[in-house]
C-alpha cells in the first residue's frame, strides 16, 4: 500500500480502470448531511451526469441524497440504484419524448422545463396519460461564473434555460395549462465555482425574481439552484472534501427564502470527484529530444477532461519511490491532444509502474468513450478490494 491506494489488489486487475475509495465519498456525503441538517427544508439531489457508476450511485442514494437526471438513462440509472422516483428532477434543454413519457411513468417529482415548446409538449404527453406533471422553469439569470468558458451555463448567451424577461409570460402559459402543475424556478450557473461570489449572485438574482412573482402574488413552492461547488484538484490529499460549510452558508446568508419555501440543490463534482482516481500503466518510457515521454495505457478516452477543457489532474507514481525526474504523460489514442500533463514531476518511471490520475471520480468514467475500438474502463470502489 503506497499512501491511500491498496496496490496489491490493483496489480491483479486490469488498467486501465477507476477507483473509487468509499471511505471518501462516505465522509463527503456525511458533510454534506452535517451541513444541512438543521435546514430539514433544504434537499440535496445528486448531479447523476457526474458519475453514474452503480456502485458510487448506491452509496450516494444509501446516504439520502435525490437525484437530479438528465437523461432517460440517467432516470433508470437512478431508479435500479434504488432513488425514489420522488426525488428525482429531470433537467435538460432536449428531452425527447419517450424520455418525458418515462419520468411521467414514474411520476418523478420535478420537470425542470427549459423551453414553451417543450412545456407545451410536456403538457400534452401527461394529458395522454391522465396526470398532472410537476414543472419548474430553468431560468438564465445571468449570472456569470468564473469558471472555463465551456462550462458556464447561466450567462445569456447560453442555450440554456428561459430568459429572464421570459418568465412573467412562461408563468401565465403553465398557469392555463390543465396538465402540468408549475412548482418552482430552477437555476445552475455552471461548474466547478469556487469563488462564493457567484453563487451570492444568484442569491441576488433569485432574490429580485421573487420580488417581482410576490408583486403579481405569485410564491413558488420550490427554488432550485442547482449545483456547481468545485474541488481542489491541484491537493486532492489535502482537501479530499470540498468547503460545503462555505458553500451552504452562501444560500443561508443571502437567499430569502420565503416562509414555507423548499430549496433544492444539484450537486454533482463536489460529491463524487475527490474519491475516485484513474488507475493505469505505464507502457513505455520514451526518451524524446529534449524531453521524456510517459506513454500510459489510459487515454483521453478514459478521461477527457484534460484534452477538452485541458484540465489539470495531478498526476503520481503510485508504484515508484525513486527521485523524481519530468514527463510529459500521454495516451496511446492517435490524437495530438491525448496528454494528461506536460513537465510533470513524477518518481522515475519504469515500465509496468501504476500511475493515478487523481480527482477523477466526476466527469471521469462516465464520459470515457470507445474511440480507436477502446474497451471502457472498469470502476471498483474500495469495498470491493479489500
Ligand atoms: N445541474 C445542472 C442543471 C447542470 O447542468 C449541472 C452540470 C449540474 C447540476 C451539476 O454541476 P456540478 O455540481 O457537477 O458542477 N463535464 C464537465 C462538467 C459539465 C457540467 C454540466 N452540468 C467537466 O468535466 O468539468
Amino acid at each position: 500500500m503506497k499512501g491511500i491506494f491498496p496496490i496489491n489488489k490493483f496489480n491483479e486487475l486490469q488498467t486501465p480502470f477507476y477507483y473509487y475509495d468509499a471511505r471518501v465519498l462516505r465522509e463527503t456525503l456525511a458533510c454534506v448531511k452535517k451541513e444541512t441538517a438543521q435546514f430539514p427544508h433544504y434537499h440535496v439531489h445528486y448531479a447523476v451526469k457526474a458519475n453514474a457508476n452503480m456502485k458510487v450511485l448506491s452509496i450516494i442514494r444509501e446516504n439520502g441524497l435525490g437525484a437530479d437526471c438528465v437523461s432517460g438513462g440517467e432516470i433508470r440509472a437512478a431508479i435500479k440504484a434504488g432513488f425514489p422516483a420522488d426525488k428525482i428532477v429531470f433537467a435538460g434543454v432536449g428531452k425527447s419524448d419517450w424520455e418525458i413519457n418515462l419520468g411521467l411513468d414514474y411520476n418523478i417529482f420535478c420537470f425542470n422545463v427549459e423551453s414553451v415548446p417543450e412545456l407545451e409538449v410536456i403538457n400534452e404527453l401527461a394529458a395522454a396519460k391522465g396526470k398532472v406533471a410537476n414543472v419548474a422553469f430553468r431560468i438564465n439569470p445571468n449570472v456569470g461564473a468564473h469558471t472555463h468558458a465551456n462550462i458556464t451555463t447561466g450567462l445569456a448567451e447560453n442555450k440554456f434555460g428561459i430568459s429572464l424577461e421570459d418568465m412573467d409570460r412562461v408563468v401565465d402559459i403553465a398557469l392555463e395549462m390543465k396538465n402540468v402543475k408549475f412548482l418552482g424556478l430552477h437555476f445552475h450557473i455552471g461548474s466547478q465555482i469556487l469563488d462564493m461570489g457567484d453563487f451570492l449572485a444568484l442569491c441576488n438574482r433569485i432574490n429580485e425574481l421573487q420580488e417581482k412573482l410576490f408583486a403579481r402574488r405569485i410564491i413558488v413552492k420550490h427554488i432550485n439552484v442547482g449545483g456547481g461547488l468545485g474541488i481542489d484538484y491541484d491537493h486532492p490529499n489535502r482537501q479530499p472534501i470540498p468547503d460545503f460549510k462555505r458553500y451552504f452558508a452562501a444560500y443561508t446568508e443571502h437567499l430569502k427564502l420565503r416562509p414555507g419555501q423548499e430549496l433544492h440543490f444539484e450537486l454533482g463534482r463536489s460529491i463524487t470527484a475527490q474519491c475516485g482516481s484513474l488507475i493505469t500503466k505505464a507502457l513505455y518510457v520514451k526518451q524524446g529530444t529534449n524531453k521524456k515521454f510517459a506513454i500510459l495505457d489510459a487515454g483521453m478516452t478514459d478521461l477527457i477532461r484534460p484534452a477538452l477543457y485541458q484540465a489539470y489532474h495531478k498526476i503520481e507514481n503510485i508504484t515508484s519511490e525513486e527521485p523524481v525526474e519530468a514527463y510529459d504523460v500521454v495516451g496511446p489514442i492517435c490524437e495530438s491532444s491525448d496528454v494528461f500533463g506536460k513537465a510533470i514531476d513524477l518518481n522515475k518511471v519504469r515500465r509496468g509502474d501504476l500511475i493515478a490520475l487523481r480527482s477523477a471520480g466526476a466527469y471521469g468514467e462516465i464520459m470515457a468513450s470507445g474511440y480507436n475500438c477502446r474497451e471502457l474502463p472498469l470502476g471498483y470502489t474500495s469495498d470491493e478490494l479489500v
